[in-house]
């Protein structure tokens, strides 16, 4: 029966006490190393806005999320971000957190995780240009140019699509990341990144973390287009760990059968 509801929490389930070097969460989010693996990692209000008053989505955030994520970034080879989250958070380099570095190395990670930016016009934030080693950088043909002249050509993946060559053609993203051994992918968004990956259809799992707060308001959502999915894409609820404040963290897998038509489908 569709209908039916299954308690999860509280259930009998079992707890996954925070401990030095998270065995539990490593052992409940680690895949196998084979083809690429795309995951992708969002967080939202109950009532859905993906980001919160200051316009960013650290503030939805918990400390619960906050654990998850840095789990899910230590199992990744690669952190592929569109240009307008980049700008919005200020991201830069990423550092490995420590108490997770030995998690890393049994996982057969490099030390150190990469980041890809993913952009149509081949703008790099400059406050990512100033470290070490830049990020790699996601284009199609409009921003190739302005691209390589931040990067270099050696961070470049230049992929431009067949019906639009400016805007990247995000499966061959995948495997062009995927031929450099950059084989797990955590996209970490944002809302309008994620709709194309989703609509490209190369994003395996959804980790949508719920923050127990309401907010109203304009603020996108976690996945975001004019078109929207069509069709809609259906998920399989993989896992959903529930903490001590009422986050709700959930795995959704996007690629098991689902056996009937998706809601909001119209069949
Ligand atoms: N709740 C969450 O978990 C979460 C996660 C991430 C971000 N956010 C929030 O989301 C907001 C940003 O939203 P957004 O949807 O504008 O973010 P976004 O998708 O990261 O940024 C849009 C920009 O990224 C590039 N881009 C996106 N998709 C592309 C594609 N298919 N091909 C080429 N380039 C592409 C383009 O950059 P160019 O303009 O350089 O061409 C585009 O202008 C921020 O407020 C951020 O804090 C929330």
């Amino acid at each position: 029966m569709d209908a039916d509801l299954d308690l999860l929490v509280p259930g009998p389930g079992r707890r996954l006490p925070e401990r030095p070097g998270e065995a539990d969460l490593v052992a409940l989010l680690q895949r196998e190393r084979t083809g690429p693996h795309v995951r992708a990692n969002m967080v939202a209000s109950i009532d859905g806005a993906a980001t919160g008053g200051d316009g960013r989505s650290g503030s939805l955030g918990t400390a619960a999320d906050r654990r998850v994520f840095a789990v899910l970034r230590a199992l990744a080879d690669v952190v592929l971000v569109g240009a307008g989250t980049v700008r919005a958070e200020g991201y830069r380099e990423l550092p490995v957190a420590p108490h997770l570095r030995d998690a890393r190395a049994a996982a057969g990670l490099d030390p150190r995780i990469e980041l890809a930016v993913v952009t149509r016009r081949g703008d790099v934030p400059a406050d990512l240009l100033t470290g070490a080693r830049p990020p790699l950088v996601v284009t199609g043909a409009a921003g190739a140019d302005r691209a390589r002249d931040a990067v270099g050509p050696e961070r470049l993946v230049v992929v431009p699509g067949t019906d639009d060559p400016d805007s990247p053609d995000l499966g061959a993203a995948v495997a062009a990341l995927a031929a450099r051994g950059l084989r797990h992918v955590l996209a970490e968004g944002g809302p309008h990144l994620l709709a194309d990956l989703l609509a490209a259809g190369v994003v395996d799992e959804l980790f949508l973390t719920t923050g127990p707060v309401l907010l109203a308001g304009d603020a996108p959502r976690p996945v975001t287009s004019a078109a929207g999915l069509a069709p809609p894409r259906a998920a399989r609820l993989r896992h959903l760990l529930h903490a001590s404040d009422d986050t709700l963290l959930a795995c959704w897998d996007l690629r098991a059968p689902v056996g009937r038509a998706p809601v909001g489908s119209g069949t």
